[in-house]
């Protein structure tokens, strides 16, 4: 198969371009990113030395350049990781996140559809389906809970979502849509919560923890995610949403003091700062759907995953020393200057 992975630079997919290059050597990689601030050449640098690899810089909402591209290759499949992809930037700056995640989405789709691709699928999320109580543990998000989203970043997941599914009934586009929770693992930006805490507490400095810290988030390691992908694109059955989770619920608090033991840092690193705006309360996935009908199953538990990515971090200093300096910084001091003293 020759396959176009858009967002490829990125966390999830860097991580999934790599795990194709394993899995299946015999596919052709084009992968697409923009480079914006999360986009990372060095996240693909292990498939340099792939024969089959290509990377091509472009956004994936100018449709000029996604129509030439597909006029000139013949793409079998097309997994759009491409998208602004945190929470607290949606809050600030809402406006990216319409323009890359939903018009490019659409854009993608056209593209597909014009050129007649066998398969589209759309990475999507868990935040789409808003949150769960705390105190309901035995309600968890299925592929029939209705979307009903927080924040701007989840209403751009959803929007997406929804053009995925028109351009699958109305134009037949052989699309698929899966909804994932929270991931972890290498090469994750430092601007979300795990590798935040890691990367500041190896530095010494204050970890600042939302409100009472007891928000829930269901953590799956992301090379469990790529394989659910893979299942997806391969055996998926065109028109269907597939959610993506391994039974891993933690408070956030949890998380943090799991961080600072292994790295035999102190507690009082711990900063409660003033709560995101809408900050959903809990995620909890139900996977039954994945695992009976494609025979998924995750691999990873969080406990020796946990360590193993804290300690990818503990060896790629460098990797994310330079991804935190310049524009980061920037971003960092002005999302946290009120919050943190
Ligand atoms: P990320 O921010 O690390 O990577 C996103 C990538 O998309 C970056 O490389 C960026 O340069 C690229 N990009 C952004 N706008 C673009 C555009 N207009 N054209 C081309 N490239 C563009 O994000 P991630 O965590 O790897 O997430 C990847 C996908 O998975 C997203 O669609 C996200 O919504 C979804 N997802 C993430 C998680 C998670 O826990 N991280 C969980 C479920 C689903
Ligand atoms: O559930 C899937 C989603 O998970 C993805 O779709 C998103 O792209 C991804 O960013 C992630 O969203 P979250 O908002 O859950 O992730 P984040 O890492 O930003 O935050 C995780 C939890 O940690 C959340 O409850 C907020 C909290 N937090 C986060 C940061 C950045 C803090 O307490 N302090 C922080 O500084």
């Amino acid at each position: 198969m020759k396959l176009l992975i858009t967002g490829a630079a990125g966390f999830i997919g860097a991580n999934f371009a790599s795990y194709i290059a394993q899995e299946h050597p015999e596919d052709e990689i084009v992968c697409l990113d923009l480079l914006t601030y999360a986009g990372n050449l060095l996240n693909l640098k292990a498939l340099e030395t792939h024969k089959r690899y290509r990377f091509v810089k472009g956004d994936i909402a100018d449709r000029t350049f996604i129509m030439e591209l597909f006029a000139k290759e013949t793409f079998d499949a097309v997994i759009n990781f491409a998208a602004e992809t945190h929470v607290d930037r949606s809050v600030t700056d809402p406006e990216i996140f319409l323009r890359s995640n939903v018009f490019g989405t659409q854009v993608l789709l056209d593209a597909c559809r014009t050129y007649g691709i066998k398969r589209y699928h759309q990475v999507s999320t868990d935040e789409v389906y808003g949150d769960l109580p705390l105190d309901r543990p035995d309600l968890l998000f299925t592929e029939e809970t209705p979307l009903h989203t927080s924040s701007p970043y989840s209403a751009s997941k959803a929007s997406a979502d929804m053009y995925v599914l028109a351009y699958f009934r109305t134009y037949q586009v052989p699309a698929t849509i899966s909804r994932c929770s929270n991931n972890y693992g290498p090469y994750q930006f430092p601007e979300k919560m795990i590798p935040l805490m890691i990367s500041r507490a190896l530095a010494d400095e204050q970890l600042p923890l939302y409100g009472d810290g007891l928000n829930v988030r269901d953590w799956l390691h992301v090379y469990d995610h790529c394989s659910a992908i893979d299942l997806i694109l391969r055996n998926g059955k065109a028109g269907e949403v597939y959610n993506i989770g391994g039974h891993n619920e933690k408070t956030n608090l949890e998380v943090i003091k799991m961080i600072l033991k292994t790295l035999q840092k102190p507690e009082s690193l711990i900063s409660y700062v003033t709560d995101r705006p809408g900050h959903d309360l809990r995620y909890a996935i139900n996977p039954d759907k994945i695992e009976r009908e494609l025979g998924w199953k995750p691999v990873y538990h969080f406990e020796t995953g946990i360590l193993q990515t804290i300690q990818w971090y503990v060896d790629n200093r460098e990797w994310w020393e330079a991804t935190i300096s310049g524009e980061y910084r920037r971003y960092f001091d002005e999302m946290y200057k009120e919050r943190l003293s």
